[in-house]
């Protein structure tokens, strides 16, 4: 059958399947038809805009092979040499960042990656040096105050330097086709992409002699949920048509992560050991029970980057593997594997679990995977992947590829 997969099934399925096997390594389900869903879902909201898949966001092999098999294409800091192993031309990588090390930009231009981002003009001199013909994009800063992972402090160009930094690239001979942005990642505010698309018509608008610039970058920031997802690109695109309409003859593109693969991963945590402790309760009444449990993954594997609060649930190896609504909850701790204090996943009220038991994480596919560390030498979690035979078919996806992360 066609459509979306059902993650959870799977998931029935295999924790029985380790527990019987005495297995406690933990792993990720990961959904590809939910990959092509959100591929298919953004040519309907953003049919204008090209999308570049970042690629450090979740670096698994499959995923880029479903992503390029859709003519997706790639930004890369330093993953050029993977996402061209698996067969990416040069054309369609961008290196999107805009303070690069002198080898990486010489390392690009001997790959023929010849479109990277700038904000500065010792960038602009070190180019000169590694790449004199590469294609540029000028990023700009902009208003990041409502999204939860800012950039704007790290990266780009203020307003006013713009026009310097354009005549300094013009003196040195370098191509600028275009200007970048990023309203930063979780954008909650849809205005945020419109008043970085009316700044830079305003760049386009100055004129600077030498360029003719016709591309424009409008980054990443969009959300894997659906309503906030449809808020954002429905602002873009009245922000395009307002700004660059398709007669413009300006070309779009965007550099999504997130958008591609949150909710295409689940993460599957054993619980592999508990204590019960005394803690003082709110009502300053007597003791209540906390529960501290002791899960395979923490913050240095998947939760090093976590944003939001993580979506989880406990799956519990009963007969009925169902939690009773009436069941009561406890106060409980979630620790990560290792020994440090600081491995703290998260407070929450839970349903008592036991040992064996594991919790679930949804919607846990974005700066998770390439964010795990080897410290304390704990297992990083399998990683097992899912797809419909139609999907897998359409996108020639090799049996290799679906293995292994
Ligand atoms: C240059 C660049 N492009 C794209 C992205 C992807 O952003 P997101 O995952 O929010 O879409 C990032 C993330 O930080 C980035 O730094």
């Amino acid at each position: 059958n066609s459509g979306l997969l059902n993650t959870d099934l799977y998931i029935t399925k295999l924790i029985p399947n380790n527990y019987l096997q005495g297995s406690e390594v933990p792993f990720y389900v990961g959904n590809l038809d939910s990959v092509f869903e959100k591929h298919q879902k953004w040519q309907t909201l953003l049919p204008r805009v090209t999308p570049f898949y970042a690629v450090k966001c979740n670096n698994n092999l499959a995923v880029l092979r479903t992503l390029s098999a859709l003519e997706q294409v790639l930004t890369v800091p330093r993953e050029l040499e993977m996402v061209m192993s698996i067969g990416v031309t040069p054309d369609k990588i961008i290196y999107a960042h805009t303070t690069k090390p002198q080898s990486h930009i010489r390392y690009a231009c001997a790959q023929g990656v010849d479109m990277m981002t700038f904000d500065n003009e010792e960038e602009l001199l070190k180019i000169t040096r590694g790449h004199p013909n590469a294609k540029l994009l000028l990023r700009i800063a902009v208003d990041d105050s409502k999204s939860q992972v800012k950039l704007s402090t790290k990266f780009g160009a203020t307003l006013g330097t713009v026009g310097s930094l354009l005549k300094r690239a013009h003196e040195l001979d370098l191509d600028v086709k275009g200007v970048s942005f990023h309203v930063g990642s979780l954008c909650t505010d849809s205005v945020a992409y419109r008043r970085a698309i009316e700044e830079v018509h305003h760049v386009f608008e100055q004129r600077i002699i030498g360029f003719q610039l016709d591309l424009l970058d409008i980054g990443g920031g969009f959300s894997g949920h659906e309503l906030e997802m449809v808020l954002n690109s429905k602002a873009t695109v009245w922000a395009l048509d307002e700004f660059f309409p398709a007669d413009s003859g300006v070309r779009v593109i965007a550099e999504p992560g997130r958008y591609f693969v949150d909710s295409a991963f689940t993460l599957a945590l054993n619980v592999f050991a508990k204590k019960k402790v005394w803690s003082l309760p709110i009502n300053g009444n007597g003791l209540d029970t906390m529960i501290m449990y002791y899960v395979t993954d923490g913050l240095y594997g998947a939760f090093g980057d976590i944003k939001l609060y993580p979506d989880i649930k406990p799956f519990v190896l009963r007969p009925h593997r169902s939690v009773e609504s009436t069941e009561p909850r406890y106060q409980s701790v979630i620790w990560g594997p290792t020994c440090d204090s600081a491995d703290r996943i998260m407070d929450v009220w839970m349903p008592e679990l036991n040992i064996g038991d594991w919790i679930l994480v949804d919607n846990f596919g974005a700066y998770t995977i390439p964010m795990s560390t080897d410290f304390n030498g704990f297992e990083k979690p399998t990683i097992y992947l899912v797809v419909t035979p139609q999907i897998w078919k359409m996108l020639n996806l090799k049996v290799s590829n679906l293995r292994f992360g």
